[in-house]
């Protein structure tokens, strides 16, 4: 049996687990199942988005699982055409029907798209408001620079909980992580293995062998013992298991630093001062 995943308490006393599920790309028809490969493996956090189009079919797996809705933490966010209150209000009553669910463990803004013409602290009051209103337990961002979250500080009352960012050893992001820290702000990595591209660096490789686990092993488990949280997507139950195995072993002195020397600025995604796509 698996060991159990920690959680990590969020700003508000919510308790997340650290390594959950991505939706990103599963598509739409495909999820249900591949969620319920997932829960059988042991997660019990999923990530989706309004944007990946397959919260019906995370929904849809939750509920056939027949496991307690509490025991499961699901995540989605906010999709970049709504991002005025009144249809943020809307969208997340619009998340909420499509899951299937009478609340959600945590909503977040998925873009700050500083470039649209509805300035993203608007949008945030508009998370705040869904936050009073009890039908969300924690609320956050994703995809914010340090920039960003001052604004919210400064402009608006509830501290984000979590900010989404893309991190993995290609792009280490020592300073925002840092910056999120220091305002109680729980770092989530997006991208955790920079989807597959990092798999193959030698150091990665060499560590791998010597610890006798997978470079993907090694990756996900640099992230839990930097502190962040990870939920890697894979359309397979070896694959997901493999990612599931990470609390029976360590990295050895020297591995952590090593692998965050790797950082060389390279992103997999858009860069978030610069992205407005609307779809
Ligand atoms: N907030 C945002 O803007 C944002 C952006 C991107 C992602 N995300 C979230 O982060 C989650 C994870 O990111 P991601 O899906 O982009 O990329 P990822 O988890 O870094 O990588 C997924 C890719 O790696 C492959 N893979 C998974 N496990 C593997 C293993 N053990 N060995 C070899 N290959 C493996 C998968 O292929 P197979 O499927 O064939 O296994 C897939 O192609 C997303 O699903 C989403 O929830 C958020």
């Amino acid at each position: 049996m698996a060991a159990a995943v920690p959680t990590i308490t969020l700003n508000n006393g919510v308790e997340i687990p650290q390594l959950g599920f991505g939706v990103y790309q599963v598509p739409p028809e495909k999820t249900a199942e591949t969620v319920t490969t997932a829960l059988e493996v042991g997660y019990r956090h999923i990530d989706t988005a309004e944007m990946y189009g397959n919260e019906k079919g995370v929904g849809e797996a939750v509920a056939r699982s027949g496991i307690d809705r509490g025991e499961i933490f699901v995540t989605s966010k906010l999709n970049n055409g709504f991002h005025r209150r009144d249809d943020a209000l809307r969208a997340f009553d619009q998340t909420l029907a499509d899951l299937g669910f009478d609340y959600l463990d945590l909503f977040l803004i998925h873009w700050p798209l500083p470039g649209i013409d509805v300035d993203f602290v608007e949008t945030w009051k508009a998370l705040e408001e869904i936050y009073a209103g009890g039908r969300c337990k924690a609320i956050g961002v994703s995809n914010f620079q340090a920039h960003h979250l001052r604004r919210l500080f400064d402009e608006t009352e509830i501290k984000p909980a979590v900010n989404q960012i893309e991190v993995h050893p290609f792009l280490a992001q020592d300073d925002l992580r840092a910056f999120n820290g220091e305002h109680e702000i729980i770092t989530e990595a997006w991208s955790p293995i920079a989807q597959g591209k990092v798999l193959d660096d030698p150091a990665i490789v060499a560590i791998a062998e010597r610890l006798g686990r997978t470079p993907a092993q090694v990756v996900l488990r640099w992230h839990i013992e930097r502190g962040d949280v990870v939920f890697p997507k894979s359309s397979s139950r070896e694959r997901m298991a493999e990612n599931f195995a990470l609390f029976d072993f360590e990295l050895e002195t020297g591995d952590l630093a090593m692998l965050t020397g790797l950082d060389r600025g390279e992103r997999t995604g858009p860069d978030p001062d610069r992205f407005n796509y609307i779809p």
